[in-house]
């Protein structure tokens, strides 16, 4: 028997056809991405920026050229103060919200025996505390609307690789990925679906200083995909989350940096494996 409640994105057809989206950190990169992605299927969204004004007009007028609603709004996410007024905004501009994707982001490079205090805390408040916060609030939100929502995290490979020089990142983006689970666990009930992206080293601003050492991997045959990732590859990820018949889950967009293989074939100076050469030969 068919049932008749509205199961939002816990149904079979998830469409975003008509939804409507906060997407922070949506004026460059990933975010961009993701923004301009959500309105090809459909979906009106608020552009947020930090600085680059110029980078979110931008957004919206492609955004508005595929026939959707943007909004652009000003806000540090790091700023708890600042939260209310993503939300205002895109009411104000769409009369709901239906999708948040808790997508800005920072990297501060140093090693960990050098990190500042002042680093790691703007690093743990961007990444982590504000995520938490701004979900907090955009559920409690969904559950006074009664919308069946869905949150999305752009989380990263670095949730669970540790770089000892990016430590506040890695443990920003493992505590996270927690943070997901958590959210996943209490708005099940709600029907709120809560997914996170694992995403591998993309083409962006943040990360365009480590993509030689990528393309080299890549050559070497350790990144499947023989390319380092795109913001598209990222978006198209998201959409895939959004859309899983599953809740607390990631999705991976790393281009198999994360699928366990122990590689020995790679490693050709392996006497062993020069020895198979020279038996083949
Ligand atoms: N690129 C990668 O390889 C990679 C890998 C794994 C995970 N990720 C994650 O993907 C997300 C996006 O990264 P990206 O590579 O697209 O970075 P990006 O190119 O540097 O873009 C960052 C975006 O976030 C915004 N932003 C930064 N701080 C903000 C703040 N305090 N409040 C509001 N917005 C803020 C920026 O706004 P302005 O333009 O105004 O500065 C910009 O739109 C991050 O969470 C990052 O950790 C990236």
């Amino acid at each position: 028997m068919q049932s008749t409640l509205d199961l939002g994105f816990f149904a079979t057809d998830v469409s975003l056809e008509g939804k409507s989206a906060i997407v922070t950190g949506s004026s460059r990169g990933i975010g961009r991405a993701i923004a301009i992605e959500l309105a090809r299927q459909g979906t009106d969204v608020l552009i947020n920026y930090n600085r680059n004004r110029e980078a979110a007009d931008e957004v919206q007028r492609e955004i508005e050229g595929l026939g959707r609603k943007a909004a652009v709004v000003g806000a540090d996410v790091s700023d708890l103060g600042q939260h209310q007024k993503l939300i205002d905004a895109a009411l104000k501009a769409f009369g709901k919200i239906d999708i948040l994707i808790n997508n800005a982001g920072i990297t501060r490079v140093a090693d960990v025996l050098q990190e500042s205090e002042a680093d790691y805390d703007v690093v743990m408040n961007t990444n982590l505390k504000a995520p938490h916060f701004l979900t907090q609030r955009v559920a409690n939100y969904m559950i006074a609307q009664n919308i069946r929502g869905c949150i999305i995290y752009t989380l990263s490979i670095s949730d669970t690789l540790a770089s000892d020089n990016r430590a506040a990142y890695c443990i920003s983006k493992a505590g996270l990925e927690m943070d997901m689970k958590v959210y996943a666990g209490r708005l099940a009930e709600v029907g709120i679906k809560v997914n996170g992206v694992e995403v591998g080293v993309t083409d962006t601003d943040l990360a365009r200083v480590r993509i030689p050492d990528y393309e080299e991997a890549a050559k070497k045959g350790y990144i499947f995909m023989f390319r380092t990732g795109t913001p598209q590859d990222v978006a198209h990820a998201v959409i895939a989350a959004m859309k899983i018949y599953d809740t607390g889950a990631l999705i991976p967009a790393s281009g198999g940096i994360m699928t366990r293989v122990l590689n020995l074939r790679m490693m050709t100076e392996l006497e062993i494996n020069q020895s198979k050469k020279d038996r083949a030969n």
